[in-house]
């Protein structure tokens, strides 16, 4: 068996980090959630007073930042320089900035360039928005993840009520909606599916159900 890469790639909220942590530890493979990247950059943005405008004071501060993951057996820790910031991350002033943060291109190939360094190590699963079309172009398996987005905002909905955050659902879906429009629409790689990326969608499908279904690809892809 050969040591693969896979992509997996698709709108805010499919499933691709939940799906693509168990990918990877079943492969026994390197997970890397690329969006926690632009999040950390994000963060960093919002404390330091970058404008998500500013290419240039963006570009400066990802330049003197370091990003990093600590696997863990159930996914990952992010860490801004020295910071565990796995959680803060996901507040939601990031995640309402972070959109116009990654439509930069010289922050984006700061970034791709990370993203291959870290992929240049062996079988890995990176996902994300354009794995499969630039950062990882000549991965063995792509994947593009999709699902209504009710269904999108209900899994988000229902999550956040587990961890008890407080959350309006129509507010949700219209942010699930807005963040794929800028995604979609950017001039700097937007969020596409690839020619050679096979679409799944997830809509009615339980996340055993998609995780077997990429295993049995990845399988054939081996
Ligand atoms: O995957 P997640 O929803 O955490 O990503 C957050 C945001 O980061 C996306 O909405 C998108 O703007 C950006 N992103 C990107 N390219 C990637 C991964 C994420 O532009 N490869």
């Amino acid at each position: 068996k050969k040591t693969i890469q896979i992509a997996i790639d698709g709108p805010a909220s499919a499933g691709k980090s939940t799906v693509a942590k168990i990918v990877a530890n079943q492969l026994h493979y390197i997970y890397c959630d690329t969006g926690a990247m632009y999040r950390a950059l994000t963060l960093a943005a919002l404390e330091e007073g970058v404008a998500p405008d500013d290419e240039e004071g963006l570009l400066a501060l990802l330049n003197k930042i370091s990003i990093t993951f600590q696997q863990q057996p159930d996914g990952q820790l992010v860490f801004l320089n020295e910071r565990d910031v796995t959680s803060a991350i996901r507040q939601h002033d990031v995640t309402r900035h972070v959109s116009d943060v990654s439509a930069h291109k010289q922050v984006r190939e700061e970034m791709v360039k990370r993203q291959q360094q870290i992929a240049s190590d062996g079988g890995i699963v990176m996902d994300g928005r354009d794995i499969g079309t630039m950062v990882l172009p000549n991965a063995e398996l792509k994947i593009f993840l999709v699902a209504s987005v009710e269904e999108r905002a209900m899994r988000r909905y229902k999550e956040n009520q587990e961890k008890g955050i407080p959350t309006d659902y129509d507010r949700l879906k219209n942010e699930i909606e807005l963040r794929d429009f800028q995604d979609s629409t950017r001039q700097a790689s937007p969020l596409v599916q690839a020619d050679d990326a096979i679409l799944l969608d997830t809509t009615g499908l339980s996340i055993k159900e998609v995780v077997d279904r990429i295993l049995n690809y990845a399988e054939n892809a081996r």
